[in-house]
C-alpha cells in the first residue's frame, strides 16, 4: 500500500438485510472488501410450510438479528466505535420482515449517532457483482433473477438505473418454485430442479418460450408454468409415468433460452460491453453456462457473483450503501419500510 492509499479514509458499513427469509448482518469495506458476512436462513422452518411464511419470518427475524449483527462486527474484529455507516433494506420485500431490520439500524443509528443509509434490495443484488469483481464498473446491463423479481436492467451509473424490462407475472425464481412443486421436488425448488436436471434431456419436451407482444425485455413465466401444470396433468390423464428429470430439465431449458435470448437483445441495441447477473437464480449452473457462452461470442465481458452473494446477504447491501453514502444519500429516522419500493425512487 503506498503512502496516499494510507492516509485516505476507509469507509467501514454496517449492512443489515431482512426482506424475506434470512437474517442478515456484514460489514464491507469501501464497497467491495468484505470483512464478514453473516446468514441466518430460515429456510428449514419455511420448508415444512411449502413457501415462506411472513408472521414466522418477521418472528425468527425479531429473534435473530442481534446475534446476528453481534456476529458481524466480531468476525470483523470491529465494535460500533469503529462503524461509519448503517445501511439496511427497506424494500421491496415482506413488511413485516423489513421492518425489523429498519427498526434495529434506525435503533443503532439514533443511541450511537452513525449515519444511515436506506438501500433497495434490487440495487444490492446488481452490487453483489462489485465484491468479487474489483473491475466492474458502470455501465452495464444486469439481468436480476430472484424469487420475487425479473429485471432487465441497465445500470447507467452507481445508483442510476434504468429497467429495460420487468416480468408481468410470475418471477423467474417463483416459477422455478411452482414447477418443483407440481412435479413433487418441494421447497425451495430452483436448487432441486437443478439438481435433478442433470439426470434429464433438456429437449425432451417442447415447453413454450413465453414472449411479451408490446414489451421486448419484459417477461411472462406464467403461461410456461401452465404448459408444464397442463403436461403433467395430460399425461397423469393418460396414465402415463412422468419422468420428473426430464420436466426439470425442458422447463429449465426453457427459462434459461427467454433470458438469454431478452439479455443479448439489450446488448446489441444497447451496445453494452459488460453483462452481469445476480439474484437466487444466478446460480443456476445452467443459467450460468448459456449466459457465459452468449457473451462471449459477442465478445461482452460477463460478471456474475458466488452462489453465497447471489442469494439475500447484507453484503451486497453493504456494497450498495457504499456508493450511496459516496452520493451523499442519507436516510432520516423517519426511514419507512416500502414493500413495493420501486427501483430509483
Ligand atoms: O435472491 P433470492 O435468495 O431471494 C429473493 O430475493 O427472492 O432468490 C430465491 C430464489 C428462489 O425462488 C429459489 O428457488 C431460486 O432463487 N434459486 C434458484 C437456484 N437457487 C436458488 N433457481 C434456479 N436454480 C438455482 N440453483
Ligand atoms: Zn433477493
Amino acid at each position: 500500500m503506498t503512502n496516499n492509499q494510507n492516509l485516505e479514509k476507509e469507509i467501514k458499513i454496517l449492512a443489515i438485510e431482512s426482506s424475506c427469509d434470512e437474517t442478515a448482518a456484514a460489514v464491507v469495506v469501501n464497497g467491495r472488501d468484505v470483512r464478514s458476512n453473516v446468514i441466518s436462513s430460515q429456510i428449514d422452518l419455511h420448508t415444512l410450510y411449502g413457501g415462506v411464511v411472513p408472521e414466522i419470518a418477521s418472528r425468527k427475524h425479531i429473534e435473530k438479528i442481534n446475534q446476528v449483527i453481534e456476529e458481524a462486527l466480531a468476525k470483523a474484529e470491529m465494535t460500533l466505535d469503529d462503524i461509519d455507516a448503517i445501511a439496511v433494506t427497506y424494500g421491496p420485500g415482506l413488511v413485516g420482515a423489513l421492518l425489523v431490520g429498519v427498526a434495529e439500524a434506525k435503533a443503532i443509528s439514533f443511541a450511537r449517532n452513525i449515519p444511515l443509509i436506506g438501500v433497495h434490495h434490487i440495487e444490492g443484488h446488481i452490487s453483489a457483482n462489485y465484491i468479487e469483481n474489483k473491475d466492474l464498473e458502470p455501465p452495464f446491463l444486469c439481468l436480476v433473477v430472484s424469487g420475487g423479481h425479473t429485471h432487465l436492467v441497465r445500470v447507467a451509473d452507481y445508483g442510476k438505473y434504468e429497467i429495460l424490462g420487468k416480468t408481468r407475472d410470475d418471477a423467474a425464481g417463483e416459477a422455478f418454485d411452482k414447477v418443483a412443486r407440481a412435479i413433487g421436488l418441494g421447497y425451495p425448488g430452483g436448487p432441486k430442479i437443478e439438481k435433478i436436471s442433470h439426470e434429464g434431456n433438456p429437449d425432451a419436451i417442447a415447453f413454450p418460450r413465453a414472449k411479451v407482444a408490446d414489451g421486448v425485455y419484459d417477461f411472462s413465466f406464467s403461461g410456461l408454468k401452465s404448459a408444464v401444470l397442463n403436461y403433467l396433468n395430460g399425461a397423469k390423464m393418460k396414465g402415463e409415468e412422468i419422468n420428473q428429470a426430464n420436466v426439470a430439465a425442458s422447463f429449465q431449458k426453457s427459462v434459461t433460452d427467454v433470458l438469454v435470448e431478452h439479455a443479448m437483445h439489450a446488448i446489441d441495441e444497447y451496445q453494452m460491453d459488460k453483462f452481469a447477473i445476480a439474484g437466487g437464480v444466478a446460480s443456476n449452473g445452467t443459467l450460468r453456462k448459456a449466459m457465459e457462452e452468449a457473451c462471449a461470442k459477442k465478445g461482452v465481458k460477463f460478471y456474475h457473483p458466488s452462489p453465497i452473494l447471489c442469494t439475500d446477504n447484507a453484503a451486497m447491501i453493504g456494497a450498495a450503501g457504499y456508493y450511496d453514502y459516496l452520493a451523499g444519500k442519507r436516510a432520516g429516522l423517519d426511514l419507512n419500510a416500502v414493500p413495493n419500493l420501486k427501483l430509483g425512487e
